[in-house]
């Protein structure tokens, strides 16, 4: 089944086997006594090192070996004498599968800023740093579906195409079948989705969880791992228009169940990363340290698995909202009006609150809980004093908000009020609603974006670097 990956031939001792050899060439050099390749297949951010003799093959086959080209090498795995690598391969037979001009291939043996390599999409996955972060990112995602199976949860496909608004936001794409010149009409002059594919407005959905409810009503504990879409037009280093969430949703959960779970979540697949990631964070983390040797002593991060290993070992902080703006307003940067949004019972936190509690005063990871019923979506369950409702989010150094959740409203009474209180139509959710009539349950969930804890783990600054083809306002190539 193909050729060994490069990620165990580097593994294997050298005796002088016959080995296969398929990848790209990082950089070729020439000495008077051989010729050196370094061939990278992606399975790992090491390179192979393959040797020829100066004359071995023809100068116009040594010629089309350049960075970039693609090769199939055949050849023995010798002890390496050279410093920096312990195994590479004398080559036997060599045989270009792909040249890569290096008048015109853009990637070239040097550091690339990420705004140009953003730019070649198509092509940044053979860098270091997008092999790395591509590796992670499935390390991952890999150790969010283990987690949940080996916890009895079961993931549940929920749909992508939907016709309702979950997170109430209306920041939704559109998806259509209809005319975009000639839409059909209704008697008002409006358009007429009677007439469109569904016979209904329909959209891409903003999150899972209203079908996930439904799920973890009759299998108790289910999760959904899915592409998620915000038409929201926020050009920041933290948001996609489309990017992936986990949402797991329990039945018979109360908010401090919920609050643990994805505490314990977080860490555990932090974890993952940091035992099956090493090579990669290792590479990232020296990247890491690279761009702050630009930035100001106080704008420096931790060293990357420092900073893991620290989320990973210590509890996170936990208050509530109320708690959080009266710090804030007893804060160094509230009396001195630093901060540029005021700061009152009742604002929606900006990241520069965020980030104060979670930078400047906890120096850890916050869980933040019973917020204002006015910011926060309809389907939070209201608290006893009906002002607060249960709700939490987790806040992460450099990051801010990585997951949002909460306890739901199970109570039908007050869940339609709520509903009617912010202007959704009920006949809309009626199949929502109804699970609060038909046995009825305690529960809560919550959902992680994926792309923020790739950002946090990875220790990349641009929420664009951590996905391989990002969708952001004006930008859908690739
Ligand atoms: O806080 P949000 O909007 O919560 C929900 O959608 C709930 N339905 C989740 C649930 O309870 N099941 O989004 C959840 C998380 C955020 O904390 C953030 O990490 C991420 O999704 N997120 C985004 N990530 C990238 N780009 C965007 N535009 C994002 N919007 C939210
Ligand atoms: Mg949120």
């Amino acid at each position: 089944m193909g050729p060994l990956q490069i990620k165990d031939l580097l593994q294997q001792a050298p005796e002088g086997q016959a080995v296969t050899l398929k990848g790209w060439v990082r950089t070729k050099r020439e000495s008077k006594n051989a010729i050196f390749i370094a061939l990278n297949d992606g399975s790992t951010i090491h390179n192979i090192q393959a040797v020829a003799g100066p004359e071995q093959f023809a100068e116009t086959l040594i010629q089309q070996v350049t960075t970039g080209s693609c090769l199939r090498i055949e050849g023995t795995l010798i002890a390496s004498m050279g410093a920096g690598q312990s195994v590479e391969v004398q080559i036997s037979e060599l045989e270009v599968y792909g040249t890569a001009d290096p008048e015109k291939y853009p990637l070239q043996p040097k550091r690339h800023s990420l705004e140009f390599l953003r730019e070649i999409a198509h092509l940044r996955p053979r860098t270091n740093t997008f092999g790395a972060i591509l590796r992670v990112r499935h390390a991952l995602a890999f150790a969010v579906h283990q987690y949940f199976n080996e916890k009895g949860f079961f993931y549940l496909h929920t749909p992508i195409i939907t016709a309702s608004d979950a997170e109430g936001a209306g920041e939704m794409f559109r998806v259509t079948t209809l005319d975009m010149d000639k839409p059909p009409r209704d008697e008002q002059g409006a358009i007429n989705y009677k007439e469109d594919f569904f016979g209904r407005e329909a959209n891409l959905t903003v999150s899972g969880q209203l079908e996930g409810e439904l799920g973890a009503l009759a299998l108790s504990k289910i999760y959904t791992f899915g592409p998620t879409f915000r038409a929201e037009n926020s050009n920041t280093t933290r948001h996609l228009a489309e990017f992936w969430m986990i949402e797991p949703e329990m039945a018979f959960f109360e908010l401090a169940d919920n609050m643990d779970l994805a505490e314990d979540f977080v860490k555990t697949v932090i974890g993952y990363a940091l035992e099956h990631c090493k090579d990669d964070l290792d590479f990232l983390q020296k990247r890491q340290a690279e761009e702050d040797k630009s930035k100001p002593q106080n704008e420096r991060s931790l060293p990357l698995l420092e900073k893991l290993s620290f989320v990973v070992d210590n509890p996170f902080e936990r208050l509530t909202y109320t708690e959080a703006i009266e710090i804030l307003l007893k804060s160094k940067p509230h009396k001195e009006k630093k901060f540029q949004y005021p700061v009152g019972w009742g604002i929606d936190l900006s990241s520069e609150h965020e980030r104060y509690l979670v930078e400047k005063h906890f120096k850890k990871p916050v869980i933040l809980t019973n917020y204002p019923k006015e910011i926060k979506s309809f389907y939070m369950k209201l608290d006893e004093d009906g002002k607060t409702v249960r709700a939490m989010d987790v806040l992460f150094p450099g990051i801010g908000e990585i997951i949002g959740g909460s306890q739901r409203e199970e109570n039908y009474d007050k869940l339609l009020e709520r509903v009617k209180e912010i202007g959704i139509d009920p006949e809309n959710v009626w199949w929502y609603l109804e699970t609060r009539q038909f046995g009825t349950a305690p529960h809560s969930g919550f959902g992680l974006g994926f792309e923020r804890l790739v950002l946090f783990v990875t220790g990349m600054a641009n929420i664009r670097d951590v996905i391989p083809f990002p969708r952001f306002p004006k930008s859908a190539e690739f």
